[in-house]
């Protein structure tokens, strides 16, 4: 490096120190760092939940024939998503708080075939002697005013480090084709950015979520007409 160099780059960190003087850079650098840690934990977590599910589905299908799990998806909330969050529950934003009060920062969706499979995996999951449940909602029980039905848990499962084991908080949706399917359309159609979407709408919706709840019964039926018939 030439002195004119050397120079430049002393007024280079002095502009930047002073356009951060109100960041404590150090402090910013380690709270990174955690963060990282801790999404990596989440996403060991899902990979556990992912795994269980598919010991499942595979005992499942070598015991009767047929998969319950049609599909799985799983997502890591985005750091855009969570600062939007924490912001809206007037939460600071230290990693202590992002851990103890969202449960949502690791998803996994578990889209089954029939409406039994949803329970069948369910307590199959939670009879597992590391999974505790922290929270339960059953929206097919109870579907929500708007039509939506899924069965929404909160777990925790640990995670088995070098050193030490952590247990992590999972939300899990398990739901059917049928109230997938719903459930991602009217997620397109209430989210337009165009806010098109209308009262009308709404009740148009509500209708076309009974209506695949029906079919999903219809559905239900056959499935044990056929298996059951093949199992007697
Ligand atoms: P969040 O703060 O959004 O996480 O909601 P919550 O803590 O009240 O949890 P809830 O179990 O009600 O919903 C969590 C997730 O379920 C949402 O993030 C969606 O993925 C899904 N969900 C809940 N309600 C609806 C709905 O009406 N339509 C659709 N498409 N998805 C829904
Ligand atoms: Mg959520």
């Amino acid at each position: 490096m030439n002195k004119k160099d050397y120079k430049n780059e002393e007024v280079y960190r002095h502009r930047i120190e002073h356009l951060f003087e109100n960041i404590d850079i150090e402090k910013a650098r380690s709270w990174f760092e955690d963060f990282q840690h801790l999404m990596a934990y989440y996403r060991c977590a899902i990979m556990e939940i992912e795994t269980k599910f598919n010991v499942l589905n595979e005992e499942f299908s070598l015991r009767y024939d047929r998969n319950p799990i049609n599909g799985m998806k799983s997502r890591l909330k985005s750091p855009a998503s969570i600062k939007e969050k924490l912001e809206r529950r007037n939460l600071p934003n230290d990693i202590e708080t992002i851990e103890n009060e969202l449960d949502d920062i690791a998803g996994i969706r578990v889209i089954c075939s029939f409406p039994d499979d949803v329970y069948m995996l369910a307590d199959a999951l939670l009879n597992q002697d590391d999974i505790t449940l922290i929270k339960k909602k059953d929206y097919i029980q109870n579907p929500k005013p708007n039509g939506y039905r899924s069965l929404h848990l909160i777990v925790s499962v640990p995670i088995f480090l070098a050193k030490e084991k952590r247990n992590m908080k999972v939300e899990i949706q398990l739901r059917t084709i049928a109230q997938d399917f719903w459930a991602s359309l009217e997620h397109q159609l209430r989210y337009k950015k165009d806010n098109s979407f209308t009262p009308e709408m709404a009740d148009e919706l509500l209708y076309c979520a009974n209506l695949s709840a029906e079919l999903d019964e219809k559905m239900d039926n056959l499935r044990q007409h056929t298996f059951e018939k093949d199992h007697s």
